[in-house]
């Protein structure tokens, strides 16, 4: 597509199959209620508007049965998080016995650690990408260093090439053929923050898995953003926040994924096992029939629910059960040719800025989601501006340190007007 066979973003508009769908989202205004052009989804999606009943009938169902609604609320408290799991199994590729909504990620990132972390002899190393997400990093450090060992030589950080700004799966694989012996697991991310570039989880999977690594992976810019067949790729565990794609609403509460051949191996009445290491328990993860006994015997609830330490937050799970809704009827596969289209359009239109803008994140689109990461020539000072320019013109895009402004449009409620509102806005603050 070239910016000139482009067409007018309305008539994209009028021909997208998922136009409607923006409706069903609060879509945020300035403070004098003017529309904004929201392209920030890959760092707090929307709220759907059928969250707002959801909660009210938590809040309902609490003011008047009280502590009966564990059992007796419309969608009983104590088996909450179930509401959650088909549209996770879905929008992961994974089985339902494979996926759990608890905690936040890194929270679950350090759970997933404390089972499948289990440095041996030489064997000590955590493989990383350079520039990975603060959050997954200190959990990954403090891990190493919880164990007696030192991350600076246990973390390794796999870096782009000189000049590039993306690592490809071959450097992986490099990487392990020459020190996979030294490498207990490695933690990557199905999508980079920084850069969107989407990442081949079975091939990296394969690669840890040929020299007897764990292979485990962060979603929280993959899923709702690129469809994902979690089971299928063998990895060993993933871990997401449901507050970007999913719109799940601030500090939502997020999910985890561990591959079935490690549930199965699991025995039910311990917390170490077949997996390579134990397990850290609470009484959510206690099968639900005996958990009110209060025995001291622990017996492991089936699948990925064994994980789970405490009852689930209903507040901060009730707007994912709107979202995943949505998802379900739209489906992963039109979402996501939507925002191939989506995406590819505002590509196109922001191509013939360069050089004064540069488009960071790869330009194949296997490898990218709906985020476009841009970098301003004349250096982070100057991006910095950019960023703040755009935001005086109701563009909310986000600033990520050191010099990349996120652009994301999404294609449950972004529409391609929004695509040529942001590059109209970048034309006018450029000319400044
Ligand atoms: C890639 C990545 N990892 C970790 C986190 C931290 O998530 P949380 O605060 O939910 O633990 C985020 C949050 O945006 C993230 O994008």
């Amino acid at each position: 597509m070239t910016a000139a066979s482009l067409g007018a973003p309305g008539a994209w508009d009028a021909a997208d199959p998922l136009r409607e769908l923006r409706a069903r989202f609060a879509l945020p205004v300035n403070a004098q209620g003017a529309p904004l052009t929201y392209l920030c989804g890959h760092s707090l999606g929307l709220l759907p508007l059928a969250a707002r009943a959801l909660i009210d009938e938590e809040l309902d169902d609490w003011a008047h049965l009280g502590v009966e609604g564990h059992e007796h609320a419309r969608r009983p408290w104590i088996p909450y998080h179930e509401n959650l799991t088909a549209g996770l199994a879905m929008l992961t590729g994974a089985r339902a016995s494979e996926v759990v909504a608890m905690n936040s990620l890194t929270v679950n990132l350090h759970l997933m650690l404390a089972s499948f972390y289990r440095p041996q002899g030489a064997r000590t190393r955590i493989l990383i990408e350079a520039g990975a997400f603060s959050a997954d990093r200190h959990a990954v450090a403090s891990q190493i260093a919880w164990r007696g060992l030192d991350p600076q030589t246990a973390l390794v950080e796999l870096a782009p090439r000189p000049g590039e700004d993306t690592v490809c799966e071959e450097a992986i694989e490099t990487y392990l053929q020459a020190h996979g012996e030294q490498v207990a697991l490695v933690l990557w991310p199905g999508v980079q923050f920084r850069t969107g570039q989407v990442f081949d989880l079975a091939r990296i999977t394969r690669a840890a898995h040929a020299l007897g690594c764990i292979a485990g992976f962060d979603l929280a810019h993959s899923i709702g953003n690129v469809p994902l067949s979690m089971h299928e790729t063998g990895a060993d565990f993933a871990v997401w926040c449901s507050y970007k794609y999913l719109n799940g609403g601030p500090g939502a509460i997020g999910g985890c994924f561990v591959h079935q051949r490690h549930l199965d191996a699991q025995p039910p009445t311990s917390h170490s096992g077949a997996l390579p290491g134990a397990r850290l328990a609470g009484w959510w993860g206690h099968e639900e029939p005996t958990r009110f006994l209060m025995e001291p015997q622990f017996r492991a609830a089936a699948g990925v629910a064994a994980w789970q330490l405490s009852n689930p937050p209903i507040l901060a799970a009730a707007p994912l059960i709107a979202s995943l809704a949505i998802f379900q009827e739209a489906g992963m596969g039109a979402l996501r040719e939507k925002s191939r289209a989506l995406t590819a359009y505002l590509a196109s239109l922001l191509r013939p800025f360069a050089p004064a803008v540069h488009i960071i994140t790869p330009e194949e689109p296997q490898q990218r989601g709906c985020q476009l990461s841009l970098r301003i020539a004349g250096g982070a000072g100057h991006g910095k501006q950019v960023f703040e320019a755009l935001g005086a013109r109701g563009m909310v895009v986000d600033w990520r340190a050191p010099d990349v402004i996120r652009v994301a449009p999404v294609p449950l409620y972004n529409r391609f007007e929004d695509a040529g509102c942001f590059a109209q806005a970048l034309t006018e603050v450029l000319k400044e």
